[in-house]
C-alpha cells in the first residue's frame, strides 16, 4: 500500500513538471503576441487589408510581420494557430487541482475551524465555484456594461475581490488563494476555447467560403485578450502562493489579494505603454512597490485566530489520521517527531532563525501529527529531505521507525 504514497508523489510531481511547461508555452506565446500588436505600425505601402507590420530580429534572422484585421482576402495555405498551451494549462492545472487540493483534502482545502465540511462538499463548492465564475464573467461581457471598457473591468475586480473574501470563508488560506487564481485562470483559458478560437473559426469560414467577415468577431476577441493580459500576473502570484504561509495564511489574506490583482494592472500598464512607444510610465513602478509593502505590512497583522489550535490539541478528526493514531508505532513515530520536528514546525517555533512555521506545517499534537502522517513519510521517512541539512540529528533508525509507521498502518 505504501508503493501508493511514492507513486501519488511522483504523479504529482510530473503533473507540476507538464503544468509549467504549457504555462511557460502559454503565457509566452501571449506576451509576445501581445507586445507584438502593440509594436505594430502602419505604413503607406502596406498591402490591402494589412494595419501594420513590424520587423524582428532573433535567432540569427530577421521577421517581417504584418498583421491583417479582420482578415486577409484570401484564405492562407498554411496557418499557426495556438491554443494547446492555453487548453493543456488548464487541464494540466486542474489535474493538480484533483491531486493536491482533492486527494488531500483534509489537509489542505478544508479547515474545520474555517468551515466544517466533509470533503466532498469542499470539492463540490470548489468545482461549483470554477464554472460560476466563467457564467458570470461571460454574461457581464455579454451585458450593456460590457460595451465600456473600463467599466466593465472595475466591475470584474469587484468580482474577484469578492471571490477573494468568499473563498477564505470557505477554504483553508492556502486553498483560497489557490482557488482565486484557479478561479481567474479558468476564465482566462475558457476565453480562448469559448470565444476567442471559436470567433476566429468564423472568420476562417467565411475566408474559405468567399464571404468577408465581420469586424465583430475581431473586436469581442480583442476584449477578451485584453482581460487575459491583465490577469496573467496575479494567476501566476496565486499559483506560487502556497509556497509562501505570509501570503496566505494571514488574516488579511483576501485584502492581500485584492491589492495582487491591483500589481497585474501596474506592471503590465507599464509594459503595454512601453510596447505601444507611448513613453515609460515610471509611475507603475511605484505604485506596485507601495502595493507590495501594504501587502507586507498586512502580512504582519496578528496571526489568523482561527481554532485550529482548539481542534488540533483534540483527537484526530478524520478516519485516516485516526487510524495512524491508533497504530502501534504511533507513540514512537510522535516522540520522534516532537524531539526533531516541533522545534520549526510548532505554532511558535522556537528553533533559532525560523519565525514563522514552515509552510504553515505544524507537528505538536496528536492530531497535527497523525494528520500529516503521508508529508511526514515523503520528507523524512522515504527521503533526507527535512530536518533540513538534519540539523535536529535525526538517527537513520528513526527514520525507518517513521516508515514503518506509516507503511504498517495502511497494510492493517
Ligand atoms: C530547522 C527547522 C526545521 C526542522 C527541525 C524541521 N523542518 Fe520541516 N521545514 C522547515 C522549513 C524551513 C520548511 C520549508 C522548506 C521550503 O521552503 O521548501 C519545512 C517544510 C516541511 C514540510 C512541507 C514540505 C512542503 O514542501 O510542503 C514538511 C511536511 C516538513 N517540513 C516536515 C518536517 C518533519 C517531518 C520534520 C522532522 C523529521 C521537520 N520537518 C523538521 C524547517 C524545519
Amino acid at each position: 500500500m505504501y508503493e501508493y504514497a511514492v507513486a501519488w508523489e511522483w504523479l504529482s510531481f510530473a503533473a507540476r513538471w507538464f503544468h509549467v511547461i504549457t504555462a511557460v508555452a502559454w503565457i509566452g506565446s501571449s506576451f509576445y503576441f501581445i507586445a507584438l500588436d502593440l509594436g505594430l505600425v502602419k505604413r503607406p505601402h502596406l498591402p490591402a487589408g494589412a494595419s501594420g507590420e513590424e520587423w524582428q530580429v532573433h535567432g540569427g534572422g530577421f521577421y517581417h510581420i504584418q498583421k491583417y484585421l479582420v482578415a486577409p482576402s484570401q484564405m492562407p495555405q498554411h496557418l499557426t494557430w495556438f491554443k494547446y498551451e492555453s487548453y493543456f494549462t488548464w487541464l494540466s492545472g486542474f489535474l493538480m487541482l484533483c491531486i493536491v487540493y482533492y486527494g488531500g483534502a483534509d489537509l489542505f482545502l478544508v479547515d474545520r475551524s474555517v468551515m466544517d465540511l466533509a470533503p466532498w462538499q469542499a470539492i463540490l463548492i470548489s468545482l461549483g465555484s470554477l464554472a460560476f465564475g466563467w457564467l458570470v464573467y461571460d454574461q457581464l461581457c455579454k451585458s450593456p456594461i460590457g460595451r465600456n471598457t473600463w467599466g466593465l473591468m472595475a466591475v470584474l475586480y469587484i468580482v474577484l475581490v469578492a471571490m477573494a473574501w468568499g473563498y477564505t470563508q470557505v477554504f483553508t488560506g492556502r486553498a483560497a488563494f489557490l482557488h482565486l487564481g484557479a478561479f481567474t485562470a479558468t476564465i482566462m483559458s475558457a476565453n480562448v476555447f469559448m470565444i476567442i478560437i471559436p470567433n476566429q473559426k468564423i472568420v476562417v469560414a467565411d475566408l474559405i467560403a468567399g464571404r468577408k467577415p465581420d469586424p465583430k468577431y475581431g473586436v469581442i476577441a480583442k476584449q477578451r485578450s485584453l482581460h487575459n493580459n491583465y490577469l496573467t500576473l496575479p494567476v501566476i502570484f496565486f499559483m506560487l502562493s502556497n509556497h509562501y504561509p505570509l501570503a496566505f495564511a494571514t488574516t488579511f489574506n483576501w485584502v492581500i489579494a485584492a491589492l495582487v490583482f491591483l500589481m497585474g494592472v501596474t506592471i503590465r500598464h507599464w509594459f503595454n505603454t512601453t510596447h505601444a512607444r507611448k513613453g515609460k510610465p515610471t509611475w507603475t513602478w511605484l505604485v506596485t512597490v507601495i502595493l507590495f509593502i501594504v501587502i507586507i505590512w498586512l502580512s504582519t497583522a496578528p496571526k489568523m485566530l482561527t481554532g485550529e489550535t482548539d481542534a488540533a490539541l483534540g483527537p484526530p478528526t478524520t478516519a485516516m489520521s485516526q487510524r495512524f493514531a491508533a497504530n502501534s508505532h504511533f507513540g514512537a513515530a510522535r516522540d520522534i517527531v516532537q524531539g526533531r520536528c516541533s522545534m520549526c514546525h510548532a505554532a511558535e517555533p522556537v528553533y533559532e532563525g525560523i519565525h514563522f512555521t514552515p509552510k504553515n506545517v505544524m507537528l505538536e499534537t496528536d492530531a497535527q501529527i497523525a494528520s500529516h502522517a503521508r508529508e511526514i513519510y515523503i520528507q523524512a521517512g522515504r527521503s533526507h529531505a527535512m530536518p533540513p541539512g538534519n540539523v535536529t540529528s535525526i538517527s537513520p533508525q528513526e527514520r525507518k521507525l517513521l516508515v514503518a509507521w506509516y507503511e504498517s498502518t495502511l497494510s492493517e
